[in-house]
């Protein structure tokens, strides 16, 4: 049987169910067809989500064992790992059925199967329950996301050897976890099963964790995550992994050359990084390009090669972000009916929810030096903000970072309580083209911790008000 579709949209993470509900809601007769048997993809079922839901739930359990005396509140946390997963999979199963619902709502076809493109206007699924059906595609858009990366030694069983996916599993915390990439899963992930008790070891190629981040917020992640009781290896690299049943013992070296060692784990996590997914998908047999990489190669309006094949999310890299990944799938529906999509990839944000919270966009500091802008920088330490005292959570700062002739907003970086939700506030003036003064001269609620990106902010003009 074959069905007749403006989109279809192969992949229901946030690219593609984002781009099937916007298509629908401009008048297009929309399908998404996702395997995993569950929609809202990496993000909601393995990744973002379960991963927030692990850090909320790690971190009252620290603030109960250790910051909550300071507040005169005496207590003796007792750890029931078994709830905190549990409850961290009905999270994301009211999420991901909550997406199912907005493809009733939005009247999107759901086809739960393995898609492939068998022409280019042609998508062939492989029901999960059996059999087949064949989708007539005006506009295909591949939007089948990325899988973990790993090194040809380390084999993934994800039990003593895992990916994000199994170290968000675990029902016993491990007495010692290595951590292979200092990157942001490594470091959230990492600060999830140190708070339970882990030794936990981070492992990363580089002199610094966070690579493309600022400079200053790397050292200062680094310090503070290093207080809190992880271990750094940095310029190192691991070379070969033995496993039994319940242990692995990884041989490191430095990695620009020298003694080799051995250490033994209970579990080890890689968090290397991401490649793109397009396992079965046909592409090279419509001829879609991808680059040596494997990424799906797109053009400024994210379509492929072939005409009426588009492509969004990670599978054709960048910023391996779900907002990012959204953008991207709303841009791509509203081109399909006929309006201007577009996505400004100058502003958006990156957020690693470790505590406290460390948060990016637009240029770094080495950025502009490099590419010879001539800036103007302000920066404000959450010690000096009321509302982060108040808290008893008043490490970090906000720095911000403007044109030095302008004034324009061209980069913001943020460790520190609610950096996530703090970033925002720079994201919008960035959107809307504004200076730094734009932002100083903006009444903010007092107390607020978004008084500190207002300080930053006074601060480019050597005017802060407390500090
Ligand atoms: P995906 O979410 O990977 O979705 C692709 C979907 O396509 C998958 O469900 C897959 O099953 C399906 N698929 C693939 N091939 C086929 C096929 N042939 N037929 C049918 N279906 C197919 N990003 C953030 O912005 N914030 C975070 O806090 C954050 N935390 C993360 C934590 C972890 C542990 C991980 C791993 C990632 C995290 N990310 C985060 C990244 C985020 O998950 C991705 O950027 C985002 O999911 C990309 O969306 P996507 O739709 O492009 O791809
Ligand atoms: P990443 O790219 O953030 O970090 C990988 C780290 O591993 C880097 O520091 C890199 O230098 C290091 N590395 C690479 N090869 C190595 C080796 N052989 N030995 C030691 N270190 C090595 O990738 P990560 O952490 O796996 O995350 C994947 C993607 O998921 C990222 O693109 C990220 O954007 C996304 N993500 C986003 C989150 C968020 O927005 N809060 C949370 C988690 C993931």
């Amino acid at each position: 049987m074959s069905d007749n579709f403006d989109v279809v949209v192969i992949g229901g993470g946030p690219a593609g169910y984002v781009c099937a509900i916007r298509a629908a809601q401009l008048g297009l007769k929309a399908a998404v067809i996702e395997k995993r048997g569950s929609l809202g993809g990496t993000c909601l079922n393995v990744g973002c989500i379960p991963a927030k839901a692990l850090l909320q739930s790690t971190h009252l359990y620290e603030m109960a064992a250790h910051e909550m005396a300071d507040h005169g509140i005496k207590v003796t946390p007792k750890l029931d790992l078994d709830t905190m997963i549990d409850r961290k999979e009905a999270v994301v199963k009211q999420l991901t059925q909550g997406v199912e619902f907005l493809m009733k709502k939005n009247k999107v076809k759901y086809v739960v199967g393995e898609g492939k493109i068998t022409a280019a206007d042609q998508v062939t699924v492989t029901l999960n329950d059996g059999g087949e059906e064949v989708l007539q595609a005006e506009n295909i858009v591949i939007a089948t996301g990325s899988d973990v990366a790993s090194l040809p030694f380390l084999e993934i069983d994800e039990k003593v050897m895992m990916s994000s996916t199994g170290a968000m599993e675990m029902r016993k915390v491990p007495k010692k976890l290595a951590v292979i990439g200092g990157g942001v899963i490594g470091l959230e992930l990492g600060s999830v099963w140190n708070r339970l008790g882990s030794e936990v070891t981070v492992i990363e190629f580089l002199d610094q964790i966070l690579p493309g981040m600022d400079g200053e917020i790397r050292k200062t992640a680094q310090r503070m995550l290093k207080k809190q009781g992880l271990k750094f290896k940095t310029g190192t690299k691991v070379t070969a992994a033995k496993k039994t049943k319940t242990t692995v013992t990884l041989s490191m070296e430095p990695a620009k050359g020298g003694d080799a060692e051995d250490e033994k784990f209970d579990a080890c996590l890689v968090a290397i990084g991401r490649k793109p997914y397009t396992d079965n998908l046909g592409l090279s047999e419509v001829g879609v390009d991808m680059d040596e990489r494997g990424f799906v190669k797109v053009d400024h309006d994210l379509q492929t090669n072939v005409a009426g094949i588009f492509a969004i999310g990670d599978v054709i890299g960048g910023m391996m972000l779900a907002h990012k990944a959204e953008e991207e799938g709303v841009a791509v529906a509203e081109m399909l009916a006929g309006q201007s999509g577009h996505v400004n990839y100058d502003v958006i944000p990156g957020v690693v929810y470790v505590h406290p919270e460390i948060a990016s966009v637009g240029k770094t500091e080495e950025g502009l030096k490099e590419a010879g802008v001539d800036y103007k920088s302000g920066k404000f330490p959450f010690q000096a903000n009321g509302r982060a005292l108040a808290n008893g959570d008043s490490e970090g700062f906000v720095k911000i970072l403007s044109d030095a002739k302008t004034d324009r907003v061209l980069g913001a970086h943020i460790i520190g309580p609610q950096g996530g939700d703090l970033i925002q506030e720079v994201v919008q003036a960035m959107e809307f083209g504004g200076s730094a003064e734009d932002i100083a001269r903006t009444c903010h609620g007092h107390p607020g911790l978004p008084e500190a990106v207002k300080e930053a902010a006074l601060a480019v003009a050597k005017r802060a008000i407390h500090s």
